[in-house]
């Protein structure tokens, strides 16, 4: 573990990238093609959230206040918007979807869209109006931005949304309460952006409220690797990893709750190097192992990943641990060693394969994901021609692709060579064909496989339940099983965002 160191860097920024897959990509309007994803996968509840724990017996109550929190982005902010619920929670503060109702909303934002803080300062613009509407009824309403936006835009957020009482970063969750207290006194905005140097995982609430089936646990957050491209060093800090005891004790009470799967998150999350309960440093191969002990937890994924984190441990760990999911986000970013090395990725594309390669024999089923970017300053036909070789050569599972976007105050941004707007575009749609063959390919192959699927809820239609294979794809199949429940299920077809399947045991008692 190490703390954060406390140097910060505020940007202007057009977008970072937390480099954690997006729980949810809102519609975009761009004519040609987008930054997407085209991964077929369960999206990530932004929705509702939990209520949060009850007061303590013996407790009065506070008087019933209404929360609205919005998250965008990674899966990291959905696990953030769950911790600011739950913290919210002993103040009274109980879930709502409606802004008219809400007491307090927070907008937990995300810069991984290009024009993303414009987006906010649009619902701030809305939001400025319902809190207008709301005085004249005579009700307060305390308006909070959070996450990366506001870790990087802090300043003008204030000054072209006045209305805006709390301006939070990443890092500051904890203090929220303190600056709700503040706000409702105060005139003039409460900011607080600083890497405090408390842990914020310190002082959150210990009791987390019921998650679901699947949960996130975060392990780790920040990052030390300074992508030529990336922001997250600047937005979310130095790497820093919970300790080990700390992650178990939330990992139980989360099985307690109903979790049958969790996902650990963390923005590198296999430089996890946390203080183990016995004084020494374990790494992530040794945390999955302990956690795979714990009763009640049937699946364990973990996500963000960078190759040259993938220690020799974690590699086997994959072909050890059955409840760890033979699944893999592992991104690459380009299969140029000339643009890997401007990227300053600090290996090579030659280490990739032979990771991919090494990932395979430990777990043969394993589905591989990556991230990549077209378009880096100095990227050439050539350089892009060996980005498409790569994925030829390593068979990808989905991916999320993007065009470069220049993040204002990070290295690439004034490195030579930029590349036409209309040549990335082209090179991203050769891409993103290849890569929709190959996740087409992957989900037919699937078709016929028995596979275990996690119930996580009712189907689209009725008579259905949802569920997740062990690949991450949503199924959905005909017959009742209880939420949570781990079903033996055939998969039947590959619908477009789908795979359709019939409960295994139905089939042998028809047999
Ligand atoms: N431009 C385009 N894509 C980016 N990403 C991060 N920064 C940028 C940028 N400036 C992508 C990377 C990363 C993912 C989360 O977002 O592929 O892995
Ligand atoms: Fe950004 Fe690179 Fe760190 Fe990922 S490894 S968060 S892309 S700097």
């Amino acid at each position: 573990m190490r703390r954060p160191s406390r140097g910060r860097a505020f940007l202007d920024l057009e977008g970072p990238a937390p480099h954690i897959p997006p729980a949810r990509v809102p519609p975009q309007k761009a004519a040609g093609p987008r930054n997407e994803r085209v991964f077929l996968r369960m999206s990530s509840s932004t929705g509702p959230y939990p209520a949060g724990p009850a007061p303590a017996e013996g407790v009065a109550p506070k008087p019933a206040r209404k929360l609205l929190i919005r998250t965008w982005g990674c899966q990291m902010n959905v696990y953030d918007s769950g911790r600011m619920a739950d913290i919210l929670a002993p103040l009274g503060y109980a879930p709502t979807e409606s802004a008219e109702e809400a007491d307090m909303v927070i907008l937990n934002t995300c810069h991984i869209r290009e024009k993303a803080s414009e987006k906010v300062f649009s619902d701030l613009g809305r939001l400025r109006e319902t809190k207008k509407a709301r005085a004249a009824e005579g009700r307060q309403t305390v308006i909070a931005v959070a996450g990366c936006v506001a870790q990087a835009e802090g300043a003008e957020i204030t000054a072209r949304a006045p209305w805006v009482d709390i301006v939070l970063g990443p890092q500051t969750y904890h203090r929220l309460p303190e600056m709700v207290a503040r706000a409702s006194r105060a005139a003039g905005a409460v900011i607080e952006t600083d890497f405090p140097a408390e842990d914020k995982f310190d002082h959150l609430p210990e009791a987390r409220a019921p998650q679901g089936p699947v949960a996130f646990l975060t392990i780790q957050e920040g990052c030390d690797k300074f992508c030529s491209f990336c922001v997250v060093p600047y937005t979310r800090g130095a790497e820093f990893s919970r300790p080990a005891a700390a992650i178990l004790a939330e990992a139980r009470q989360l099985a307690a709750n109903g979790a049958r799967e969790i996902a650990l998150l963390g923005q590198n999350v296999n430089a996890w190097a946390g203080a183990s309960p016995d004084g020494h440093t374990w790494r992530l191969a040794r945390l999955l192992r302990e956690l795979a002990e714990i009763p009640g937890v049937a699946r364990l994924r973990y996500t963000t990943s960078h190759p040259r984190d993938m220690d020799d441990d974690l590699i086997s760990a994959h072909g050890e641990i059955p409840s760890l999911m033979p699944y893999l986000h592992l991104p690459v970013q380009s299969g140029s060693d000339k643009v890997l090395a401007a990227m300053n990725r600090g290996h090579k594309a030659e280490l990739y394969i032979r990771l991919a390669d090494r990932l395979r024999e430990a777990r043969p089923d394993l589905a591989l994901t990556s991230d990549f970017i077209v378009g880096h300053p100095g990227e050439t036909s050539a350089d892009f021609e060996a980005t498409m070789r790569l994925v030829e050569r390593i068979g990808f599972a989905g991916a999320y692709s993007f065009k470069y976007s220049a993040r204002p105050g990070t290295p690439a941004a004034s490195q030579p060579g930029p590349v036409a707007e209309a040549e990335k575009d082209v090179r991203l749609q050769a891409l993103q064909a290849v890569l929709r063959r190959q996740q087409d390919d992957f989900n037919r192959a699937c078709v016929g496989r028995v596979v275990d699927v996690l119930v996580t809820g009712t189907g689209r239609h009725p008579g259905q339940v949802a569920g997740r294979s062990p690949w991450l794809q949503p199924v959905h199949a005909t017959g009742a099983a209880p939420v949570g429940a781990v079903v033996s299920m055939q998969l039947r077809a590959a619908l477009p965002n789908s795979l359709s399947a019939t409960m295994a045991h139905e089939e042998s008692a028809a047999a």
